[in-house]
């Protein structure tokens, strides 16, 4: 069975008196009882304080990386660094990343290869826009997205697949627990279809978009939903509910 996995992407959030705030929670609310596995995503300038604050439960992951080793890339940082600082994964294919910064599919394919060749886990992400699911493209443009990944894994064993529909994201708007069902279970058959029936049974796949406190536990009844990777909340303490959800 698949281990329920909730991860906090804090993207550009969080300074050093809220970061110890919510590494305080975390510490708190996360111990050798928590059957969840925990990631947290601090800012890559806090990643280092973060691996060294939190206690061992929760492990520290990346908001983003390069696709290469070292080298002449201003302003990017590499698998090999994130690992060197005690970080276990890295989030790839972020909508924002695709839809503020212009990230393509081909470049999100090539990091997430560098990445699990460097040793580090991959949540890669993927998700329609409000128009691609107006227009009826939903299954196409997250069968894409999911290709362009999978072209590139070298061990399943490392990645994590996130659904975050683009129009759930920071709006409060959640999809509805039978929405993300409906993809999840889609991203679940291409992968039983494309790469094995192995895959598709173990990989968690975990939602985003506007998960709270509230309504965490309705979308954790669904078969297909592994766990959250949840933005906002997790800044809060309402994050340990989060976690919880499925005990
Ligand atoms: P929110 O939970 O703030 O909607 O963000 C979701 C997200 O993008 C997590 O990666």
């Amino acid at each position: 069975s698949r281990r329920f996995f909730v991860g906090g992407n804090w993207k550009m959030n969080g300074d050093n008196a809220s970061i110890a705030e919510i590494v305080k929670f975390l510490n708190e609310g996360v111990n050798d009882s928590t059957s969840t596995e925990v990631v947290v995503a601090p800012p890559a300038l806090y990643l280092k304080q973060v691996v060294t604050d939190v206690n061992k439960n929760i492990a520290v992951s990346a908001q983003n990386c390069y696709k290469a080793t070292k080298g002449a890339f201003t302003g990017e940082i590499s698998p090999e660094m994130i690992k060197d600082v005690g970080g276990k994964w890295v989030i790839l294919g972020h909508s924002e990343r695709r839809h503020k910064f212009g990230e393509k599919d081909e470049l999100i394919g090539e990091k997430v290869g560098h990445a699990l060749s460097a040793g580090i886990g991959v949540i890669a992400c993927v998700g329609e826009l409000l128009s691609e699911r107006e227009n009826g493209t939903t299954s196409e443009v997250v069968y894409r997205q999911t290709k362009a990944i999978a072209g590139n894994v070298s061990d399943w064993n490392r990645v994590v697949i996130a659904y975050e529909p683009v129009w759930a994201i920071g709006t409060g708007k959640t999809a509805t627990p039978d929405q993300a069902q409906e993809v999840h279970d889609l991203i679940r058959k291409w992968l039983n279809d494309n790469v094995s029936s192995d895959v598709a049974n173990s990989i968690r796949i975990i939602y985003g978009g506007s998960v709270n406190a509230k309504n965490c536990r309705e979308l954790a009844t669904k078969p297909d939903v592994d766990g959250f990777l949840v933005g906002g909340a997790s800044l809060k303490p309402e994050f340990i509910e989060i976690i919880n959800a499925k005990s």
